[in-house]
């Protein structure tokens, strides 16, 4: 048997967990009907199947109808649950895994339009900033009857066959009644620590007598709000002797901070540029003071990372989510000491970001990660291999020839630079954004492993491809900024691109038009203002940078409201002259017939790009399917079997940016789902 820390069983009770490593919980948004129904299943199972040994599932499954889901979240609070979970746990079982739930009621932690219209609930009237619903301040009868609700819930749970249950209280109802920033109740359930503990040990109390002394029952909680008036680490170290000493609950699962803003989140969940493993001494100490099993989850992405927290005593069971959702046969890589094929979670958090914008979780660069039934995490062989010739290495072009590597083929990339990445390495040059090019970096490896044949600094041509006698073509090619939006003035402006390369310097007084809303501008913007310049972001929409979601806007937000930076909405850049040696910029107004002006000495347009598509369109006659693309095969993840000219030698696709201005993981599923058929 291994001596890996990390591999070394766990015993929760009378649960043998087979080795340190789980998935906390998070809720996905895969439910259908608010059920856990086939993607959900396939999601769970993929990551049992290669050795997780824990999975709590759910994230925030409600335990009440006046707890509506904020982001598709599982209903526990309705009978038929127990069928889907049931075949849920089944299945993970057969696999080794131990399955768990997360239950909660949210609270304000919601909103009251939404599923039955049902006023939110909290034991103070204050609203949460995220979620802006201002709660009804419980009464008597609805403490009574939501203790019932979690009763019921856990006591579904018991019937489905979980192996135990997990009450989410940070952010939630059970920690709104623990914080003084959130409970203005009299006694029995304000007041002391110990009343406005109260309920949550009335939930337990209620759990214990319907469930039985041997149900696994645990929190998860944080121990220190980290918030001006919250509940301090202190009171976080009293509250978790006074749960163990309750003998109510099995395992602490410990978080640190607060959610109720988005800045306290992303501390709390950290993104790429943010430290690792920012809480795990805290969680050591909690582990240490109240010497009771102890999990944790925060930005733990690596293996030694993991190991470490494990063989120095801080946890007993480590939570490697995010981490999970990139690769989900971590486990079994460890296993088998192929650590370095890991594909790395990269802090993009699209995953989470997408939830809370009413979108499927995905992640970034694994675009198989909630798409089981119909994507694989491992490819498998190709019937016959082939010649696959792919031009670009981008983020598309990368995940082609990884893809096609892994089918068997003989594959060969030509790139015209001098190393892979396309808009990747450019994202990455940006220090906070470093963790960016672990995208290509792994690819690069998995490619070098597989005999892929790379020739940079090769700006293909059609004979290029030709001479390369393939069987099948990929042009991934990517885009170009577009800039040439204006009435006039197109030669006066530079693009967000020309700033993050270094190839324009950054100016002292900066118009950003931002037209696109993505990460090039604000990514320009945080560079240009760090030099001490003044920047205005003006942008045409109604809010500013609408593609970059709520966590990924924050550390932003911290470099720029520290600097002499503006936002100006529902203004378009119309046309820039020169004024002088200055630049006279000249705003219009989708709203009305209006003019405002600026003068500045540099503006910089963000207008997405352009496909850079001439060598598609020069290969696409001799093409077998003249470039063309069966969507109904692609959506249904089958082969292409269009061939309207027969005589063509080769078959011809095109993916990514080179088709149309997308994201990394449009260019990555792109990749994907056309390449593991070819
Ligand atoms: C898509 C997504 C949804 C999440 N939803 C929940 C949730 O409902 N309840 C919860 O306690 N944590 C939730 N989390 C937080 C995770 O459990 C975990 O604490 C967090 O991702 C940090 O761990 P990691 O760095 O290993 O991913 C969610 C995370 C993600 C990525
Ligand atoms: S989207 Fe980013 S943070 Fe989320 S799992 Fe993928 S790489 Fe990790």
């Amino acid at each position: 048997m291994s001596n890996d820390p990390l591999l070394q069983p766990f015993q929760l009770k009378h649960l043998t967990l087979r080795n340190r490593i789980m998935i906390t919980s998070h809720e996905p948004a895969y439910p259908e009907d608010g059920m856990p129904k086939g993607r959900y299943k396939a999601y769970h199972v993929e990551r049992a199947k290669a050795g997780v040994a824990l999975t709590m599932t759910a994230g925030s499954a409600s335990v009440a109808k006046d707890s509506p889901p904020v982001f598709n979240n599982i209903l526990a609070y309705k009978d038929e649950v127990v069928g889907w979970m049931k075949q849920l746990v089944d299945e993970c079982h057969d696999h080794g895994a131990a399955v768990m739930i997360q239950l909660t009621h949210l609270g304000r932690r919601t909103r009251w339009d939404k599923a039955d219209w049902l006023p939110v609930v909290a034991p103070g009237h204050e609203r949460e900033a995220s979620h802006r619903a201002f709660p009804k301040r419980m009464e008597d009868w609805d403490i009574t009857r939501i203790i019932g609700d979690f009763a019921d819930a856990a006591e579904r749970m018991k019937a489905a066959g979980v192996d135990g249950i997990e009450l989410e209280a940070y952010g939630h109802l059970l920690e709104q009644f623990w914080s003084p920033l959130t409970n203005d109740l009299d006694a029995p359930y304000g007041g002391s620590l110990e009343n406005r503990l109260r309920f949550t040990m009335d939930v337990l109390g209620a759990i214990r007598k319907r469930c039985g002394p041997d149900f696994i029952v645990g929190l998860r909680y944080t121990g220190d709000q980290m918030q001006s008036g919250g509940m301090t680490k202190d009171e976080g170290i009293s509250v978790s002797h006074m749960l163990k000493d309750s003998g109510l609950v099995d395992f602490l699962n410990v978080v640190r901070g607060h959610i109720d803003t988005d800045p306290g989140l992303t501390d709390l969940i950290p993104i790429q540029g943010m430290r690792n493993a920012p809480h795990l001494e805290f969680a050591g100490e909690i582990r240490k003071a109240t010497n009771f099993p102890t999990f944790h989850a925060a930005k733990i992405p690596d293996v030694p990372t993991a190991r470490h927290a494990i063989a120095s005593g801080l946890l007993d069971m480590v939570g490697m989510t995010r981490a999970h959702m990139a690769d989900p046969h971590l486990v079994r890589k460890v296993i088998e000491g192929r650590e370095d094929d890991i594909r790395p979670c990269v802090g993009a958090n699209y995953c989470l970001d997408r939830i809370y914008q009413g979108g499927l979780a995905f992640c970034l660069h694994n675009a198989a990660t909630g798409r089981e039934e119909t994507m694989p995490h491992t490819i498998p062989a190709a019937p016959a291999k082939k010649r696959i010739t792919i031009v670009g290495a981008g983020p598309a072009g990368m995940e082609a020839a990884r893809v096609a590597a892994d089918r068997g083929h003989d594959v060969t990339v030509f790139e015209a630079a001098d190393e892979p990445g396309g808009q990747i390495r450019l994202t990455a040059l940006d220090e906070r954004r470093r963790e960016m090019i672990s995208i290509i970096a792994w690819r690069q490896a998995m490619c070098e492993k597989a005999g892929v044949t790379f020739r940079f600094n090769t700006f293909a041509d059609a004979d290029d491809v030709l001479a390369s006698t393939p069987d099948e073509v990929i042009i991934a090619t990517g885009g170009l900024p577009h800039t040439e939006v204006l009435s006039a003035g197109n030669d006066l402006v530079c693009s967000a691109w020309d700033i993050l390369s270094g190839d324009v310097k950054p100016g002292r007084n900066v118009l950003i038009f931002d037209d696109a809303g993505d990460h090039a501008a604000l990514q320009a913007a945080d560079l240009i203002s760090a030099t001490g310049a003044s920047v205005e972001i003006v942008t045409p929409d109604r809010s500013f940078s609408p593609e970059i979601m709520a966590m990924n806007l924050v550390p932003y937000m911290r470099n720029l409201q520290k600097r002499d930076t503006t936002f100006t909405v529902t203004w378009r850049l119309i046309s820039v002259t020169r004024d002088g040696n200055q630049l006279r910029a000249t705003l219009g107004s989708d709203y009305g017939d209006v003019t405002r002006e600026r003068i500045v000495d540099q503006v910089v347009v963000n207008h997405g790009t352009r496909p850079l598509d001439d060598l598609y369109f020069d290969l696409k006659p001799m093409s077998s399917n003249l470039g063309q693309v069966d969507y109904d095969a692609l959506i249904a993840g089958a082969a292409q079997a269009v061939q309207p000219n027969a005589d063509g030698a080769f078959r011809l696709f095109r993916i990514g940016d080179a088709v149309s201005a997308r994201n990394t993981h449009a260019a990555i599923y792109d990749a994907l789902r056309l390449v593991k058929d070819l």
